[in-house]
Parts: C-alpha cells; sequence; structure tokens
C-alpha cells in the first residue's frame, strides 16, 4: 500500500497545421475580432488526415516517459481520456500500449468529453492506492476535427486537436501523496447542452446553456477542491481549468480568489478547445516553461460535456 501518488513528469503534442481565425473567416460567417472577443481562441492545431487520436495520445506518453526516467516496462496502467476515439474497439489505450511496447498494461478509455483528464487522474490515482498499479500512463487525446461539422461556425471555431499525458507513479512509503482528493461529478439534467451523437457524429452544442452553468456554478465546485485538499485558492501557485472560453476562465478566476501572483493557464488562445486534452496540454507546456516551482500547489479543473466537471490539487512536478 501507498499513501498516494504523484505526477512524475508530463509531456504533449500538438499537430503541426496550425489553423488561424482568418483562415476559418475564408469559409464561414465568422471573423477574428469575434472569435477573439466571444470565446478567446487566436488559432488551433488540426492533425492531418493520417494523424489519429492514438498517435497524438502515442507521441504525447513517449514525451512524458522520456522526462520521467520510467521506461514502458514498468507501466502497469494506461487510461486515455478522450470523447472522439475513431474505433469503439479496440479502445486507444491498448493501441497506445501495444505501439509504446507496455506488455500486460491494464488499458481502459474514459469518455467524460472535457473534464476527462481530472476524472482519469483520480481513477489512476486511486488504483495506485489500492495497491491495482505502481505507475500509470495517464493521458488526453482529442481529434475533435473528425466530429466538427466545418460548416457551423458555431462549433467549427471553438473545437481542435492534440494530447497531453502524465506518467503517475506511487509515492516512496513514508512521503505525502502529491495528488489530493477528486472532486467529481455532473449535471445530467443539462446532458442534451453538449453533444456528439451517433455513428457519424457532429459535436452540437447550446453554448449559452454551456456558459451560463460553467460562469454560475462552478466555482464554488473548483472552491471545495482546494477545501478538501486543505489548501485556500490563494495559496494556490498555478490554475489549470478546462480551455473552453476565457470569459468563463476569468469568471472562475474572480470567484475563487486566486493570489495576483497566480498563473491562470490559457493555452486555448494558441491551442483552441482540445476537450481531454486541454487540462493536460496546458499543464505540460507550463511544466516545460518552467512557469510553476516543483512542488509548488496547482489546481487542475475541466468541465463540460456531460455535463461533467472533476478537479484536484497536485503538486507541480
Ligand atoms: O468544452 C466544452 C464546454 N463548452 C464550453 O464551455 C462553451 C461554453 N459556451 C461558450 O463559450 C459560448 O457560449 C460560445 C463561445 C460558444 C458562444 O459565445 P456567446 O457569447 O454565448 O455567443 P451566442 O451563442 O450568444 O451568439 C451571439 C451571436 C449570435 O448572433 P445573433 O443571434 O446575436 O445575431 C450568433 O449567431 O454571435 C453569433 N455567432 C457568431 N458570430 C461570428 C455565433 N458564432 C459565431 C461565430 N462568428 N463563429
Amino acid at each position: 500500500m501507498t499513501a498516494g501518488s504523484r505526477i512524475a513528469a508530463m509531456g504533449h503534442y500538438q499537430p503541426t497545421r496550425v489553423v488561424t481565425n482568418d483562415d476559418l473567416a475564408n469559409t464561414l460567417d465568422t471573423n477574428d475580432a469575434w472569435i477573439r472577443d466571444r470565446v478567446g481562441i487566436a488559432e488551433r492545431r488540426i492533425a492531418g488526415n493520417n494523424e489519429s487520436v492514438a498517435d497524438m495520445a502515442v507521441f504525447a506518453a513517449e514525451k512524458a516517459l522520456a522526462a520521467s526516467g520510467i521506461t514502458a516496462a514498468d507501466v502497469d496502467m494506461v487510461v486515455v481520456a478522450t470523447c472522439s476515439a475513431e474505433d469503439r474497439c479496440p479502445n486507444v489505450a491498448t493501441t497506445v500500449a501495444a505501439r509504446l511496447g507496455i506488455k500486460a498494461p491494464a488499458t481502459f478509455d474514459l469518455n467524460t468529453a472535457c473534464s476527462g483528464f481530472s476524472y482519469a487522474l483520480a481513477t489512476a490515482d486511486h488504483a495506485i492506492q489500492a495497491g491495482a498499479s505502481r505507475h500509470a500512463l495517464v493521458i488526453g487525446a482529442e481529434k475533435l476535427s473528425d466530429v466538427v461539422d466545418w460548416s457551423d461556425r458555431t462549433t467549427a471555431v471553438l473545437f481542435a486537436d492534440g494530447a497531453g499525458a502524465a506518467v503517475v507513479s506511487a509515492v516512496p512509503e513514508g512521503e505525502e501523496t502529491q495528488i489530493g482528493p477528486v472532486l467529481w461529478g455532473s449535471a445530467p439534467d443539462k446532458g442534451d447542452a453538449l453533444t456528439i451523437a451517433g455513428w457519424r457524429p457532429y459535436i452540437k452544442q447550446t453554448g449559452q446553456v454551456v456558459f451560463r452553468w460553467a460562469t454560475t456554478e462552478l466555482a464554488p465546485f473548483a472552491a471545495e477542491v482546494c477545501k478538501r485538499a486543505g489548501i485556500e485558492p490563494s495559496e494556490l501557485a498555478a490554475f489549470v481549468p478546462h480551455q473552453a472560453n476565457t470569459r468563463i476562465i476569468d469568471g472562475i478566476v474572480k470567484r475563487l480568489g486566486l493570489s495576483p501572483d497566480a498563473i491562470v493557464a490559457k493555452d486555448l488562445v494558441e491551442s483552441g478547445n482540445t476537450s481531454a486534452a486541454s487540462v493536460p496540454l496546458a499543464l505540460s507546456k507550463l511544466i516545460e516553461r518552467r512557469e510553476v516551482p516543483s512542488g509548488a500547489p496547482v489546481l487542475l479543473f475541466g468541465f463540460g460535456g456531460g455535463l461533467t466537471y472533476a478537479g484536484q490539487v497536485i503538486r507541480c512536478p
């Protein structure tokens, strides 16, 4: 048994193709000013036709493994949070494990859309606490460009592709856990506010319903995550929320009462909304740029389709 787990290292991957707001305005009735003002996105990355969710997950996981010092042979669990897997079976996690040469791990995908990384991180943490895993790969990966209707300006300007991965390991005996208790939940009565329905699906969103829910109901949940971790929001070094809209992020930040020195991730400006990949992508970039000191408390908070939410305070690797 172990007291808990920690993120040993992170990695991320984004496709090389950059699509700007002006690019979208060539084919849609939209413009750069509307997208920047109402959403906060300036550009996004879109995968190539032959680039899959599993490809992006593998690239991100390879980077996380290389940075962690842990080898594929040590990994005993692979969890992929995604709502855009091309295939229903095999799951993405199994494909990732095969590509990385991980011999016989527990493998499963988890779909809670945009809150997926926090759900998957909590699930891996719980498995480690229960002794069912020692080193887990926890990945958020999405190819939302596959499920976007490129003629629908209300969604096409929002969503994008990418992946972020964490190596999550048991803390050594006698050391404190570095992943705080999860708070997770949902608002099933609003489930139809964001859908990817059927076999050949498109994302459909009643944006204002999701926006109102996010700006009115989520800040107290984020505060509760901090309480469960025994930390005041003002003590956080960084806040990494789901990257859907800068106005939503600013609203939650205002109500949470973060320190003016706290770093607030706004990766959506350059990456768009990558659903389950958005939190690990943004966190991995903060770590890569060394913007948050190792050991500093960081609040992760995902929310979206379902409507689901989940968060935890982690210690920065
Ligand atoms: O990641 C999953 C969770 N999702 C979210 O958290 C998203 C939450 N929702 C939002 O972020 C916002 O609701 C959106 C960014 C999706 C939309 O912003 P909004 O301020 O709620 O816009 P709206 O839907 O109220 O539309 C305002 C106007 C409408 O025109 P009229 O009816 O006022 O003439 C829309 O037709 O903006 C129009 N519009 C656009 N105009 C230019 C909608 N999309 C566009 C566009 N370009 N792409």
